[in-house]
């Protein structure tokens, strides 16, 4: 049986099309409303406050990590604190040079620009960013051969926000012209519990703490999959209960939909069992895992990955990844002896 496309995986963490529309109401407008990534918001405070009071655009800001964890929310927060437009796009959406000089030229001061995926961009295409970001001009080649001449627009002060899973994915010329660079990290528990009971005030439900901390932990980390759980549950307590989500309500909800407790699915456990399984725990290379499970090593990387090593079933090692002593023993499995320097 081939396996189901990571997109339609329930507590899959890229945005399924349905998201969309659930994220937009849920999603928190201003810094204060945020749960969670402390550190980035105290530091987007600091900067956001300043800058208004010099009446200056931003500095350009990168966002990286896994999906699902707030990129594009924060990129939209930023703008409302900054009390300015936000014109979102993607990288790979933007196909000519000039869609992008496009959008550039009709940026007004200190709005702000948001490209999502950003490490998807044409190389002709990111060429335009370097002046635009570092000048705020365009500089534009007219004519070709000897007769080509560079003509240069100037554009607004703006502020560029981009968001990519991973910094290496970017070019070092595109990286360095970033003043503020975050890396999001996955959710704690706690600030997970507290984005679930908030979400079920937003869809009017009513959920008891410990339901709501259920959720949580089996939300790999990530608001995103929280709030899909959080609604699949509403739709069983809904049905089968009398709307309210009590903690036998939402264990019954999330054995019917199978996540386990650490919100694991299929592919994670097959990721895990075929390096233990196949390869005596590892160390085996990505590409051999990405052909044994048939999912893209894209994929492994940037979502299956990340979380795995977080709860530290999982181990990147130069000689390739490693099953840890946890992993087998979730599994009811015992762990071979290793050598030190595995670890
Ligand atoms: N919904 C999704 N992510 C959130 C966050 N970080 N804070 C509050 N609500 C959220």
């Amino acid at each position: 049986m081939s396996p189901e496309p990571s997109s339609s995986r329930l507590v899959s963490a890229v945005r399924v099309e349905d998201d969309a529309q659930f994220e937009a109401g849920l999603r928190p407008r201003t810094l204060d409303e945020y749960i969670g990534q402390d550190r980035i918001r105290e530091n987007l405070q600091v900067a956001i406050a300043a800058t208004r009071q010099r009446g200056e655009a931003l500095d350009h800001v990168l966002l990286y990590g896994p999906p699902g964890l707030g990129k594009t929310t924060l990129a939209y927060v930023v703008a409302n604190e900054l009390g300015v437009p936000i014109r979102a796009t993607a990288g790979p959406v933007l196909e000519r040079p000039g869609d992008l000089a496009a959008i550039l030229t009709n940026l007004r001061e200190r709005e702000v620009l948001f490209i999502d995926e950003i490490h998807r961009m044409a190389p002709a295409i990111e060429e335009i960013l370097y002046p635009a970001m570092e000048d705020y001009q365009l500089d534009i080649v007219i004519g070709q051969g000897p007769s080509a001449r560079s003509v240069k627009v100037p554009l607004q002060k703006f502020t560029l926000v981009g968001a990519t899973t991973r910094t290496g994915l970017l070019t070092s010329p595109l990286r360095s012209r970033f003043g503020i660079v975050h890396r999001l990290d996955f959710y704690t528990d706690a600030d997970l519990e507290e984005i679930v009971r908030r979400s079920a005030r937003i869809l009017h439900v009513e959920i008891d703490d410990a339901a709501a901390a259920e959720i949580a932990g089996r939300s790999r980390g990530t608001p995103r999959v929280g709030n899909r759980l959080l609604r699949r549950v509403r739709d069983y307590a809904q049905v089968r209960a009398e709307g309210q989500i009590t903690i036998p309500v939402a264990l019954a909800a999330l054995k019917l939909l199978e996540v386990d407790e650490h919100g694991f699915d299929e592919v994670d456990r097959r990721l895990l069992r075929i390096i233990i399984d196949k390869f005596g725990g590892g160390p085996v290379g990505i590409n051999t895992i990405a052909a044994a499970i048939s999912e893209e090593k894209d994929a492994i990387e940037d979502i299956y990955e990340p979380f795995l090593i977080q709860i530290g079933f999982l181990d990147r090692t130069p000689r390739g990844r490693v099953a840890t002593p946890r992993a087998y023993e979730f599994f009811g499995l015992t762990a071979p002896a290793r050598s030190s320097t595995l670890w």
